[in-house]
């Protein structure tokens, strides 16, 4: 259970833990490179310890303590056949770059997870790998877990993806590096592009003309040194934070803030927030920076289209911010948000109802009716991480307690919460 009391302000200089997506890739990459990868900034979450295991199992000699991690990799075809199951755990991003990887691979493999896994879609990353030949089966012809694969003598494809997803990019261009000829990837919008900078990072070449990528296949990685920068999808609830409560300011350093990933920052300015970036930097291929963000009364917007992909992991904390914001905020084209960790359209409009929002559910979306005074309430993350840390943000501007159920799952990409949340809350 975690406990959340309203505070007077939020106030501080922070660091959030590493970049999720970064992290996993710097780990699978490592694993598949020719030399040693070194890590700094991992993000020790359940989701990244669950991308260490998997190589584990597949015989390569990974250290991690801490943040700090080192990949002896094995080359492309150095993974040996796992005699266990490969166990994803809660991870989307795991089980799905991994069947891009394992496609490439002469031998057996099955990969399972969670209950929530057992029900995300799958078959958008298995329909294009099995165009390029691997076999692979699965629940309901391929669309659940478990999954299973033989993979090897991959041709390439021209592939048009019907989602923006960055999952599915990443799954078919790591399966082009080891398939015959080029493989290309076109996007509806542009999904995060941490998988090409990172892949360029580790000496392949990536081709990008708009909205398509293309890999020619043989390549191969090279080992190199990888710094991985604050996630900002971490650091987006502790910008809500500031936003909820008057009065306050905080500085987070060492964010990425990878154009792919800064719809927060965008839809927070456009809602009348404050936030600077300072000390802009790049470390490897990504951008990074200081944010300084300061309390400012917010008005509700309209968010759709193009941004969509760029902050769809911070729509539930977008929904917190505007039961304080001003007028009505309205999320349309999100519908990908009824396929991750839980159906998020439904969780966030059932928790934030709870504290007296106004939220209604949409096909694609949300409405939320501003501003409202929140009660403090009984909440369950039911299992999604955003959903818990989301609600506790609600909680700091509440009036009374709210105690939050099922609040380890935050622990999936965000260990620390609570601590850092109790750092920087003046009571
Ligand atoms: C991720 C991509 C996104 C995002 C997820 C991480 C990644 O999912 O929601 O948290 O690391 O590639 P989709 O690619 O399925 O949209």
């Amino acid at each position: 259970m975690l406990r959340v009391q309203p505070v007077k302000r939020i106030e501080g200089t922070v660091r959030v833990p590493g970049d999720k997506s970064i992290s996993h890739r710097a780990v699978m990459f490592g694993a598949l490179a020719e030399g040693t990868t070194t890590i700094e900034g991992f993000l020790p979450g359940a989701d990244c310890l669950s991308t260490i295991d998997c190589f584990r199992r597949m015989g390569v000699k990974i250290e991690q303590a801490g943040d700090r991690v080192t990949v002896y990799g094995k080359g492309w075809y150095g993974l040996e056949e796992p005699s266990q199951h490969l166990d994803v755990g809660n991870s989307g991003t795991t089980i799905r770059l991994m069947a891009g990887i394992l496609a490439t691979q002469p031998f057996h493999a099955v990969m399972e997870g969670d209950e929530s896994i057992a029900k995300r879609p799958m078959r958008r990353v298995i329909g294009p790998l099995r165009q390029m030949g691997a076999k692979i089966d699965g629940r309901k012809d391929g669309e659940y877990t478990p999954l299973s694969i033989r993979g090897g003598g991959l041709q390439g494809i021209s592939y048009q993806s019907p989602v923006a997803s960055a999952q599915v990019k990443s799954a078919i261009l790591l399966a082009g590096l080891q398939a015959t000829g080029v493989t290309s990837v076109t996007e509806p919008q542009l999904s995060r592009d941490h998988t090409e900078r990172m892949l360029q990072a580790f000496g392949v070449k990536v081709v990008r003309d708009g909205l398509t990528v293309s890999v020619e296949g043989g390549q191969t990685l090279t080992g190199r040194a990888i710094r991985v920068p604050g996630d900002i999808s971490s650091a987006a609830f502790l910008i809500a934070a500031v936003m909820m409560v008057p009065g306050s300011s905080l500085l987070i350093e060492n964010v990425g803030v990878n154009p792919s990933r800064t719809g927060i920052i965008d839809v927070v300015r456009a809602m009348g927030g404050r936030i600077e970036l300072q000390n802009e930097r790049i470390v490897n291929e990504e951008p990074v920076a200081d944010l300084l963000v300061t309390h400012s009364e917010l008005r509700g917007i309209e968010i759709g289209g193009e941004i969509i992909p760029r902050l769809i992991d911070e729509i539930p904390v977008i929904a917190v911010m505007a039961t304080r914001a001003n007028g009505r905020t309205v999320i349309r084209d999100a519908e990908e948000l009824r396929v991750k960790e839980t159906d998020r359209i439904a969780t966030v409009a059932s928790q934030l109802s709870k504290f007296g929002a106004s939220v209604t559910p949409t096909p694609d979306g949300l409405i939320v009716e501003g501003a409202t005074q929140l009660t403090g309430a009984a909440i369950d993350s039911m299992g999604d991480h955003r959903i818990g840390m989301a609600m506790a943000i609600a909680g700091l501007a509440a009036e009374g307690e709210t105690v939050i159920a099922n609040d380890a799952a935050i622990n999936v990409s965000f260990p620390g919460f609570a601590d850092l949340l109790a750092r920087i809350s003046i009571r």
